[in-house]
């Protein structure tokens, strides 16, 4: 039975008995409107710990003041009932006036890895993940915590924040699910019609096809990143390629020549949806 704890309070309460009991936690920390790439998630943690947590907080520091907080999918209900079907064993949803109170006023800035990529176009936003995913922690005390690599660099600043502030977490990235014809799952999917959802699969495709040019022999990103954007201009309701960049999987530094284990990522506007998906080559 899946219990829902709606304060920080209580759930403190929860983690630090469990801890008394030695019991091993394992925490999934999402926004909710939850599909199969959470659910690959928690069964992660099933598997490798006694307890499993997963958070749903539309985390109102980490969305631009032009972003889609107000209109973010929630369904806590739908959620709810997704989580006792997986086996999930606490379900933390916490208010915003009690995670943000009046006055709030600590954040967790990274200084590197942060200006890059999705950081670039969506300035304040690592800040706020940061921070968020800091106090999650702090409140919920898990041993492994898990995230989804479709967020790559999301996956990659949470890691060097744990090692940098010598956090008791071990972070663990689990790979994308994808749909059956490789639309890399997000809760954003759901805003697509039905037209757009046929051109949200440019970005797959033209993920996969990088990698088949770069098994092939295919070492100059420049020559790679043209034949992706080819591919993805060809599909009508592309509104328009954010950035394609083939980096370094930890520094994330874009590259001069291509190594395999580089990263491919990219984020494209289909319509007015804007999507992110990721390789690695
Ligand atoms: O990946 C997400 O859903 C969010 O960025 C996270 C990690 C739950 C923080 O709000």
């Amino acid at each position: 039975m899946t219990k829902l704890i709606k304060t920080i309070n209580e759930m403190k309460k929860i983690s630090k008995s469990l801890k008394l009991q030695n019991k091993k936690i394992g925490f999934v920390p999402t926004m909710g409107y939850l599909h199969k790439g959470h659910l690959s998630l928690v069964e992660c943690s099933k598997k490798e710990n006694d307890i499993t947590v997963v958070s749903i907080f539309v985390n109102p520091t980490q969305f631009g003041e032009n972003e889609d907080f107000d209109k973010y999918p929630r369904d806590l209900e739908r959620d709810l009932k997704l989580c006792e079907d997986a086996g999930v064993d606490y379900v933390f949803a916490p208010r915003a006036s009690e995670m943000y109170p009046e006055g709030y006023s600590t954040y967790v800035i990274m200084e590197t890895l942060t200006d890059k990529l999705c950081g670039k176009y969506r300035p304040g936003h690592f800040k706020g993940v940061l921070t968020v995913v800091n106090k999650l922690f702090n409140i919920v005390q898990p041993d492994n915590a898990y995230f989804g690599e479709k967020d790559y660099q999301q996956l990659i600043i949470i890691k060097k924040m744990v090692e940098d502030l010598n956090m008791n977490v071990n972070v663990v990235g689990c790979p994308i699910v994808r749909e059956e014809d490789g639309l890399a799952m997000s809760s954003r999917n759901k805003y697509l019609s039905e037209e757009e959802r046929k051109s949200a699969l440019s970005l797959s495709k033209a993920l996969f096809l990088a990698k088949e040019l770069f098994e092939k022999g295919e070492t100059n990103p420049q020559k790679l990143k043209e034949e992706m954007k080819k591919l993805i201009l060809s599909y009508p309701l592309v509104k328009e390629i954010q950035y394609i960049e083939i980096v370094d999987p930890i520094t994330l530094e874009e590259k001069q020549k291509v190594e395999k284990g580089d990263r491919v990522l990219l984020a494209v506007f289909v319509g007015d949806t804007r999507l992110i998906d990721n390789i690695k080559l």
